[in-house]
């Protein structure tokens, strides 16, 4: 579908998306991966606390990359495995004195998107996985539950036709819509 504005925003925004046909062609360069990092390194966060982590790896390096998507769902395995990075997103709940963050889950989705605004730069494109072995990833990479939580997975890489996937999911790579802007902005008031 065509995404249609309801103000006037720049259209980086409006042409950002998550698709799931990538190219298993295209390496991911160390260069870019660093810049997108760096996006992330930026990205504000209450108390400067900066709790957001990432796992990656480049599909270059065949033996962890299959180890990396053997820790996705079959779902998302199937055309992730085409993506030039796949990752895992991690943030650090607790602050230095032992206390809960409470905002530590808002301030790594901001890096998140930080990351996917710096790939788009690129002329790459992100896709977040909730859809991950979240037991299988805290035990492969060793992560301490009382202290991080395993927010999702992530694939980055360059698009590729649509006819690249199974049939199934050729139907669904398309923009998605919103809500409308009436139903998430309110002025004065709560709704
Ligand atoms: C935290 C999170 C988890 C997601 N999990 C999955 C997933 O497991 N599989 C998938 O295909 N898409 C997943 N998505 C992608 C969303 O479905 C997508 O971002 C949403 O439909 C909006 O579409 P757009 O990103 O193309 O604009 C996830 C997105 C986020 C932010």
């Amino acid at each position: 579908m065509e995404r249609t504005k309801q103000a006037s925003v720049a259209d980086r925004f409006i042409e950002r998306w998550s698709p799931r046909s990538f190219d298993s062609k295209f390496e991911i360069s160390d260069r870019k991966l660093k810049a997108i990092f760096e996006a992330a390194r930026w990205t504000p966060s209450c108390f400067n606390i900066q709790p957001w982590r990432f796992i990656y790896t480049k599909s270059q390096d065949e033996e962890n990359f299959e180890k990396f998507s053997n820790l996705l769902l079959p779902m998302n395995k199937v055309w992730a495995e085409n993506a030039s990075a796949l990752g895992f997103i991690i943030c650090r709940k607790v602050n230095d004195d032992g206390e809960k963050n409470f905002y530590s889950q808002f301030d790594t989705g901001a890096a998140w998107m930080s990351m996917t605004m710096q790939a788009r730069e690129f002329n790459l494109y992100t896709h977040a996985m909730g859809g991950i072995k979240k037991d299988e990833v805290y035990d492969h990479f060793k992560i301490d539950q009382s202290e991080y939580t395993v927010i999702c997975g992530f694939a980055l890489g360059k698009r590729a036709d649509k006819k690249e996937l199974p049939e199934k999911l050729q139907k669904r790579e398309e923009k998605n819509d919103r809500k409308e802007l009436k139903d998430i902005m309110f002025e004065n008031q709560f709704k």
